[in-house]
């Protein structure tokens, strides 16, 4: 008996070949190979990430990259925990493994308001606070001096109308925290760029905030080299036409752009919900986590069509763009899965659950192969 006859035959040299296509593409494509001489692509490593645990996961890090940001371990809560206590066990770490692996190695973050530790939000008047800050930036700052090649120095000052946001920064210095910030990263380390970082700043009156914001700080002698635009996106917003916008108005002050945060959802916010209370319990709702098993293939489609076209904008403006760094390695441990409401499946990165690229990462490597 012939054990497989011509149809079959033609079945498996077809699969054999789609088979070695797909290789072909995996092995020798990687976004950091497509990207280079245009920017660095980065992405966000958390602690099991920068600690190796996983060797699939840390292979595809290698592969993939060729910049890193800590997820959360250089903020100030697990950095500086106490007023005379800095834990650098794990920037360390952090560092090394850039190192090793011949990466750019962001800095995130010196100021925020958020995951703040406990002890710094009993600072009460300006004398503490810049006590504080002398502290805090000159140490860390120089202790990675030359081995981090830039720094957020401030995250997230700005309020959605573009005035600064209350913090227990602005509350107890004024404004001045500001440019006071950037000095003192500026004396630790006089060679790394230090950059501004906020989310939402594609929008006219925060951009408009942002602006103003680096004027301040230069006309008060602080330095500053680029804007961090974090990039957490929806489908259909910021238009493309704003954060080209975005991308001119920074550039003109003569500061680089980089994108520090890049992810894009797909899933419902509910802040969209016109009348919904945000402090309902979504969680377990259907109709907040609509995709729990897979993707389909038309929103799959859509979010591929949609960095296909912020990765074009990005291309057009390469000269100006220094870093594209995601917020995650793969959509399993995206943050996204649990905020703005826990325990939703999210598809926001490039790269799938399985580790595996996804038609959104197809669509911006095939920009480069058109061009
Ligand atoms: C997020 C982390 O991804 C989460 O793990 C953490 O629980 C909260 O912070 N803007 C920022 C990032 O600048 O530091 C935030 O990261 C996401 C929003």
């Amino acid at each position: 008996m012939k054990l497989i006859n011509n149809s079959m035959l033609l079945v498996v040299l077809f699969a054999l070949g789609s088979c070695n296509a797909q290789n072909k593409n995996s092995a020798a494509t990687s976004l950091k190979n497509n990207f280079k001489g245009d920017f660095y692509i980065g992405t966000a490593l958390n602690v099991d990430q920068i600690e190796e645990k996983d060797p699939k996961v840390d292979a595809l890090i290698r592969k993939e990259f060729n910049a890193i940001t800590a997820e959360n371990i250089m903020k100030s809560m697990f950095v500086h925990p106490a007023k005379d206590k800095y834990d650098f066990a794990m920037t360390d770490k952090y560092i090394a493994y850039g190192e090793k692996n011949d990466m750019f190695i962001h800095g995130h973050t010196l100021i925020w308001h958020s995951q703040l530790a406990p002890w710094m939000t009993q600072i009460k008047d300006s004398t503490e606070m810049k006590a504080f800050m002398k502290d805090h930036i000159s140490t860390i700052v120089s202790r990675y001096k030359g081995r981090i090649d830039s720094w957020d120095v401030v995250n997230e000052a700005l309020n959605e109308d573009g005035t600064l946001r209350k913090s227990v920064f602005l509350n107890t210095l004024g404004a001045s925290y500001l440019p006071e910030a950037f000095k003192l990263a500026a004396k630790a380390d006089p060679k790394v760029d230090l950059y501004y970082n906020d989310y939402n700043i594609c929008e006219p009156a925060k951009r408009e905030g942002v602006i103003k914001l680096v004027k301040d700080i230069k006309a008060n002698g602080g330095k500053i080299d680029g804007v961090g635009i974090q990039g957490h996106w929806r489908l259909e917003s910021p238009t493309i036409e704003e954060i080209e916008k975005s991308i001119l108005a920074y550039s003109a002050l003569g500061l680089k752009v980089a994108f520090t945060e890049l992810d894009i959802t797909v899933l419902p916010n509910p802040w969209d919900l016109k009348g919904a209370d945000v402090n309902q319990n979504f969680e377990g709702s259907a109709k907040m986590n609509p995709y729990p098993k897979e993707l389909p293939d038309s929103v799959q489609k859509k979010l591929a069509d949609r960095y296909a076209a912020v990765f074009n904008l990005f291309l057009k403006h390469k000269d100006k763009i220094s870093r594209v760094t995601f917020w995650g390695v793969h959509d399993g441990q995206s943050w996204l899965n649990d905020w703005p409401i826990k325990g939703r499946t999210n598809y926001p990165l490039l790269i799938d659950r399985n580790l595996a690229p996804k038609k959104a990462y197809q669509s911006v490597i095939q920009l480069k192969e058109k061009k």
